[in-house]
Formats: C-alpha cells, sequence, structure tokens
C-alpha cells in the first residue's frame, strides 16, 4: 500500500441525521468479504497447570459480528491475549489474511489490522478523550522524530489530520463533546465508547471487543449494540466477548462457545440457543446471562 493511501485514514461523512460516520477506510483487505480473515488453529495456553485454552479452533469471516461466549473462566480474554499477543500460545496458531501472527510483538498485530479493547478499560487518565484517540493514530505516522520536533509541514499536516480524524471518531462512538476531558473524568460508558474510538484510530480489520457493555444498564446496552452493527455495517469484522445473552444473540451473525478453555460449539444464534452443552454450561450462571 502506499504511503499516502496509509495516511488517508477512514472516510468521514455527515449522514442525514446530522451525526458524523466514520467510514472503515479504504485499506486493502487481502480477502474476500464472507471468507476467512482470522484463522485461529489449535490454539492452547497453559497457566502452570491450567488450560486457560485448549486446542481451540475457529475462523472469523471478513464482515461478520462473532460472538464469543462461556461462563466465567472459560477462557475467553485468554483467546484475545493470545489472538492480540499479550500473551505467547502454548502452542497453535493465529493468521490474519493467511499470515502468521504468533511471535509479533502487540503493536506489530495491531498495526497488522487487529485491534482490541480490553475487559478493564486502559485508557491513559491524564490525557483528553481526543488525545487518547490520537495516540493510536499516531502508531500509523511516518513522520520523524526530528520532523515532528522541526515541525516539518508534513507533520503538520498529519497533526491536523490526526485531530479532524480523532474528532470525528468520538463523534462516531458519541463523545465528541468530551472531547476535552480527561479520560480520567469521563463518566464509565463514555471511557468505555472511547476505547473502541482508540481502537478504530489503529485502522482495524478486525475489531476484537472484550465485554464493551460491562456495567451498562439495559437501553445502554442496546445503544451500544446499535453502534457495533453500524461499525460492521462500515465495513469492519467483529469478535464480541458479551455474557448478555440476549444481546449476543441479537447482534451476531455466529457464535463460537467456550467452556473450561475448550471450543464446545460454533454455529448461527438460533441453533446456539437450542444447544444442549450450551445451555447446561450455563446452567448455574446468573439468570440474565442466558435468556
Ligand atoms: N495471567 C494468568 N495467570 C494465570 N491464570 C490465568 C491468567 N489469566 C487467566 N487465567 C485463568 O485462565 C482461565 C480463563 O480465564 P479468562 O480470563 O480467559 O476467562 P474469561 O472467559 O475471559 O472469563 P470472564 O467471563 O470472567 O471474563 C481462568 O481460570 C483464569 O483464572
Ligand atoms: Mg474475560
Amino acid at each position: 500500500m502506499s504511503e499516502s493511501a496509509e495516511l488517508t485514514g477512514p472516510r468521514t461523512r455527515i449522514p442525514s441525521e446530522g451525526v458524523a460516520e466514520t467510514a472503515a477506510s479504504e485499506r486493502d483487505i487481502g480477502v474476500k468479504v464472507g471468507d476467512n480473515l482470522v484463522e485461529v488453529k489449535n490454539l492452547t495456553v497453559k497457566f502452570g497447570g491450567l488450560l486457560a485454552m485448549d486446542d481451540v479452533s475457529f475462523n472469523i469471516k471478513r464482515g461478520e459480528i462473532l460472538g464469543l461466549i462461556g461462563p466465567n473462566g472459560a477462557g475467553k480474554t485468554t483467546c484475545f491475549n493470545a489472538m492480540t499477543g499479550v500473551y505467547k500460545p502454548t502452542s497453535g496458531q493465529v493468521l490474519l489474511e493467511g499470515k502468521l501472527l504468533n511471535g509479533m510483538k502487540q503493536h506489530k498485530i495491531t498495526r497488522a489490522g487487529l485491534a482490541r479493547t480490553f475487559q478493564n478499560i486502559r485508557l491513559f487518565g491524564e490525557m483528553t478523550a481526543l488525545e487518547n484517540v490520537v495516540v493510536g493514530l499516531d502508531a500509523r505516522h511516518k513522520t520523524s522524530v526530528v520532523g515532528a520536533l522541526l515541525r516539518l509541514p508534513r507533520h503538520i499536516r498529519e497533526e491536523k489530520s490526526a485531530i479532524e480524524r480523532g474528532m470525528a471518531l468520538l463523534e462516531f462512538v458519541g463523545i465528541a463533546d468530551q472531547a476535552a476531558t480527561l479520560s480520567r473524568h469521563l463518566p464509565y460508558g463514555s471511557q468505555r465508547r472511547l476505547e473502541i474510538a482508540r481502537a478504530l484510530a489503529t485502522d482495524p480489520k478486525v475489531l476484537c471487543l472484550d465485554e464493551p457493555a460491562a456495567g451498562f444498564n439495559p437501553a445502554e446496552k442496546e445503544e451500544l449494540m446499535q453502534l457495533i452493527r453500524i461499525i460492521r455495517d462500515d465495513g469492519y469484522t467483529v469478535l464480541l466477548i458479551e455474557h448478555d445473552m440476549k444481546l449476543v444473540m441479537g447482534v451476531t451473525d455466529r457464535i463460537v462457545v467456550l467452556e473450561f478453555g475448550k471450543k464446545i460449539a460454533d454455529n448461527i444464534p438460533s441453533v446456539i440457543r437450542e444447544d444442549p452443552k450450551v445451555v447446561s454450561a450455563y446452567l448455574g450462571e446468573p439468570e440474565d446471562d442466558f435468556a
């Protein structure tokens, strides 16, 4: 991809409702819609004697919202961590567009196109909302440190576009009015939305969301699911961990179920809902988890 294309980033447009929408970038994606964009093959993660992931395989197709569910401790976050380079898998492979990600550092995996949010929010508390997003955009900048210090024309141009893009992303997730607020002062729901904006800023091919609606009330959850649908409709591929089964069933195209580190089901929501293995995995879980 040419340098200029890389710096262009998401297109922004103002739809009729007046809400700025950030479109997926023109970034080349090496597979067709509906084909396997990510392949997780026989992924195993051991913590001492504990098999947190046991030979798990699944694919993420370009353009889908794939749900990753399972009771507490099933291995969902471990799966994200192994995919995004936080943990080194004990064995197995993760491929993006057919290219092996194992062994790559976290920032390289992000740059390759796999972005994620964290179950426990990780923002720069002393930075504003806008700065948190611009930091994500910076990963794709070409300007050298010297160029930045000397304020060479290209750096100034990038800075402007970074701020414009950052603002467009904040508007897209619905928190543009809080752009100048330190992230530690943002209401909890805005922090969750800011995490998504920051992940989108890296121009991902796949967006992995780890319980993005945790702690939300039902109305806030429904709003967030609507945002996730818009993100997908905009050309992104989404992997979603979410505990609230009703929401997962409503928003995903397909669901992978983990239990005790093993994959126990992989199917469309209507089949997952009736799967006896899945129902029994959720017995004893809080009632609102499996509705
Ligand atoms: N860094 C670690 N060291 C040791 N054990 C770990 C580590 N991270 C996770 N585990 C263990 O691995 C298992 C899977 O944990 P994981 O956090 O992946 O579950 P989860 O499906 O995300 O659960 P939850 O729904 O509660 O977020 C659990 O038994 C957990 O205690
Ligand atoms: Mg988790």
